[in-house]
């Protein structure tokens, strides 16, 4: 059987290599692991709450309706950092195709954690479509306004925690020549290193990215890490280092942060203004890929 169901989780496993699977929490829809070939993927703290106590640290969380702490919007303001998707429960809706195993999870403001509802009362239908390839990994999103008389307005991001040997040999590539934010020196300038290299906190946002640019992690000339976007412009690059990851007490070990590397599509820059009854979608995709190296444009 290639999807498994417990109260807790779904796993999926790849018809033709057992080997190949996810596993997703319904609490947050979060893939917490995925391996190909028998290689873990992501990066999983080992202090992760699994129990819904709090968002998982680690595998793929998902933002929304805001991505970071808002301080100006009247309504996304009165939530938590990143949202309230990663806390809540989602609903399992079951496997949509049997190759490659793909599975749905929805979640909407009936089902999603009250304390959250209570303070952001907006009408929303989420569907999250989760496709487990032979060599890749595609999480979609579906967002739906249902009101029919208010326009929806969010931010969506997959806070994808990607596992790698060792931080400072890795470089992240494709992003040169664009415009980034540095959410830590509250700056912004055009980039215009040809790859990102890790010696400190990284925490910065690359925006209006075009879908084109494959972003790759890349260590001695071989691509760990494929990421491609779909309606998705903006990459925020993340990694905590010692200071950050210390003061995280569901980070762990301590010395985890040489073992990963965030890499988060998303729709963060601008927020998305969804008329009533409208429908907005957006992808990513991992995979491992030939290294590409992409032209400033
Ligand atoms: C990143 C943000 O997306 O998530 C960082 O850019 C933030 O600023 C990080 O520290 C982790 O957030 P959290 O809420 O999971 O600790």
């Amino acid at each position: 059987m290639s999807v498994q169901e417990t109260e807790r989780e779904v796993i999926l496993t790849h018809p033709t290599n057992k080997a190949t699977a996810v596993k997703i929490l319904k609490y947050g829809a979060t893939v917490y692991s995925w391996t190909l070939d028998g290689q873990e993927q992501l990066w999983l703290s080992t202090a992760a709450h699994m129990d819904g106590s709090k968002p998982v640290r680690g595998g793929i969380p998902l933002v929304f309706p805001v991505f970071g702490k808002n301080e100006t919007d009247e309504l996304l303001s009165k939530l938590p950092q990143h949202g309230l998707a990663r806390n809540s429960t989602w609903e399992f809706l079951g496997q949509t195709k049997s190759n490659p195993p793909t599975v749905q999870f929805g979640l909407n403001k009936n089902i999603a954690n009250e304390e959250m509802t209570k303070l952001w009362g907006e009408e929303f239908n989420l569907i999250l479509t989760i496709e487990l390839g032979a060599d890749f990994l595609k999480t979609a999103i579906e967002v739906e306004n249902p009101s029919t008389s208010k326009d929806l307005k969010f931010n969506w991001l997959f806070h994808t925690y990607l596992r790698i040997p060792d931080i400072e040999d890795t470089m992240v590539s494709n992003l040169v020549g664009m415009k980034v934010h540095d959410k830590l020196l509250h700056e912004a300038f055009i980039d215009k290193h040809p790859v990102i290299q890790f010696h400190q906190e990284t925490d910065v946002v690359y925006e209006k990215v075009t879908d084109e640019r494959v972003v790759q992690v890349v260590r001695q000339g071989h691509p760990l890490h494929t990421v491609k976007r779909d309606n998705l412009p903006d990459v925020v690059v993340w990694n905590p280092w010692t200071e950050k990851s210390g003061g995280m007490a569901d980070f762990e070990p301590k010395s985890g942060f040489k073992e990963m590397v965030c890499i988060e599509p998303g729709y963060v820059t601008d927020f998305v203004t969804l008329q009533p009854g409208k429908k907005w979608n957006a992808s990513q995709i991992l995979s491992k890929d030939k290294l590409k190296y992409q032209a400033i444009q």
